[in-house]
């Protein structure tokens, strides 16, 4: 199985991300790190220890990390995509237990070097924590498997702004810095997060299933509203998060992605927050770029979807 710690900032496609980790029989679930993103990173706790135990995985240590970027300045937050509780208005609960005494950042070095080689780090929510621990450990990107992040946009527009996503425009600061440190990434940015789609067959399954399934498709509600009306004119919900987790579990062939060089721009202007990826090699068919790192996914199996909501599905139905 995969070692793999998922770094999240709570809303409602991390709790899908979640549930996939925890229910994925070929991923080892260290620990979930919470980030501010989404929502306040006390709340992104609070919806990550409660979707923990709801797929019975209350044994995975939660532990809370950075509440605004890592240079300082403003924490802005994505109310309208996830809800206030950052669970789309459906929250209904108090987790039944307690973040770990750990902070995320030490929590992510303490773990990658107690199995070194071995754990792939998965970032879903902008990138405070993993700059935060590059600070402490300066030696992490020898130690780690890889970096399977959720975030950026290659080719395709961003979200924020024209050409910035929402987890790397949250915090370009530490994003560059990910981005430069010398490990394996897989990007799966927008290029590819916007295509795989949870669709009302989906949210319909997982309604009838057991109390995790039901829980989802409570949350998922008023995120297919938000996606109906600012992108598919229909009920869909860009299933994001869960992509980079497929990825670092093996579920996705990520061998076709071009591995390229990605600068993250922090400028302060009008490309504040893009990923740039040097995808110039598509008319060569992408020829080796000397000391890139970076698998940028353009294209993945949509397959994906079917198998992370019967994968929850699953869960809780009677054997
Ligand atoms: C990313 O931003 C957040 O709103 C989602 O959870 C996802 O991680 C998509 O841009
Ligand atoms: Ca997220």
């Amino acid at each position: 199985a995969v070692k793999m710690i998922l770094d999240c900032d709570t809303g409602v496609d991390d709790a899908m991300a979640i549930m996939y980790a925890a229910l994925h029989p070929d991923v080892e679930l260290l620990a979930a790190t919470t980030v501010w993103g989404n929502v306040e990173v006390p709340l992104a706790t609070r919806n990550t220890l409660r979707v923990l135990d709801l797929v019975g995985r209350g044994d995975v240590p939660v532990a809370e990390g950075a509440a605004g970027p890592i240079a300082g300045g403003p924490a802005e937050y994505a109310y309208d995509v996830h809800g206030r509780d950052g669970q789309g208005g459906a929250a209904d609960h108090e987790p039944v237990r307690a973040a770990a005494p750990v902070g995320a950042a030490q929590q992510i070095v303490d773990l990658v070097r107690a199995h070194p080689g071995e754990v792939w780090i998965v970032p879903v929510g902008p990138l405070t924590n993993i700059a935060a621990a590059l600070a402490i450990a300066p030696e992490l990107p020898g130690l780690v498997a890889g970096v399977s992040l959720m975030g950026g946009a290659a080719l395709a527009p961003g979200n924020v702004t024209p050409v910035a996503e929402a987890n790397i425009w949250h915090d370009a600061e530490a994003a560059a810095a990910v981005f430069r440190a010398p490990w394996r990434i897989v990007m799966a940015g927008l290029d590819v997060t916007m295509k795989i789609l949870i669709t009302e067959e989906h949210r319909a399954r997982l309604a009838a299933a057991g109390e995790a399934g039901r829980y989802l498709a409570r949350i998922l509600e008023h995120y297919g509203e938000f996606y109906r009306e600012r992108a598919f004119g229909t009920w869909a919900c860009a299933m994001h998060d869960t992509v980079a987790v497929a990825a670092a579990a093996g579920a996705l062939d990520v061998r076709l992605a071009p591995v390229v060089h990605v600068e993250v721009d922090t400028s302060g202007g009008p490309g504040h927050g893009q990923t740039i990826a040097d995808l110039r090699g598509v008319y060569r068919g992408y020829p080796e770029q000397a000391g890139a790192h970076c698998s940028v996914l353009l294209d993945v199996d949509g397959r994906i979807a079917d198998e992370a909501v019967e994968l929850i599905v699953a869960h809780g139905a009677p054997r």
